[in-house]
């Protein structure tokens, strides 16, 4: 995968801009999350995770992704508004498998800005990075089973569904539901 990429790569929809982080993305970032409503449900992050939050901080972060980009570990890009001056959320790629070109792939869009499609008009330029930029065969989206609102991104953005992963995740032994496409059919 062409991971030297990472800190070229910027797509643009009719509404959204989605790119890696910047170190001056900092005052943005912290007024979005200090304007998140109360947490919504149990998939949405606590407000108090900001508070704490410095501009050392979120370099270290934006420094911690571009090894990750660099080691093909994971992509992470911020969503932004079309002329820059709002933060949405977050999308990313994480690789699964180098060797089958297999990734998965997140989204999260402050809850300020629910219900307005940013999720899918911003996961569906991370397709496009996805199979276009970063050379991924197969993505896929997987959510704990009552994430109704995920999968409904998952289902709008034409993924399939391939089924159910039983007790999944080590801990909490959740079940998740997978939804996946790859670069053929996308
Ligand atoms: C999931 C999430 C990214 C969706 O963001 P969003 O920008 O509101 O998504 P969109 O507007 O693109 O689409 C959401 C769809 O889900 C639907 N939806 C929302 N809550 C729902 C619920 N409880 N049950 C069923 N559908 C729901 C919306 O109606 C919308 O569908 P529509 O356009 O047909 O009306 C957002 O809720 C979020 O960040 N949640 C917390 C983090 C998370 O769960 N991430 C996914 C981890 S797998």
């Amino acid at each position: 995968m062409k991971a030297n990429l990472y800190h070229q790569l910027k797509r643009e929809s009719e509404r959204l801009v989605v790119r890696p982080y910047l170190f001056n993305d900092f005052a943005l970032c912290k007024s979005s999350r200090e304007a998140r409503l109360e947490q919504q449900n149990q998939f949405d992050s606590p407000v108090n995770i900001s508070n704490s939050w410095d501009k050392t901080q979120f370099k270290n972060k934006v420094m911690a992704h571009r090894e990750k980009a660099k080691s093909k570990t994971q992509f992470i890009f911020g969503v932004f508004d079309k002329r820059e001056e709002l933060f949405l959320g977050q999308v990313d790629l994480f690789t699964i498998s180098s060797v089958l070109k297999w990734g998965n792939l997140g989204y999260n869009i402050h809850n300020q800005f629910w219900g307005k499609g940013y999720a899918k008009e911003a996961s569906e330029i991370c397709l496009k990075i996805a199979f276009e930029d970063l050379g991924f065969h197969r993505v896929e989206a997987a959510m704990d089973i009552e994430n109704l609102a995920s999968e409904k991104v998952a289902q709008k953005l034409g993924l399939d569904f391939e089924g159910v992963r039983k007790k999944f995740l080590p801990d909490e032994l959740q079940d998740m539901k997978v939804y996946a496409t790859n670069h053929k059919d996308f």
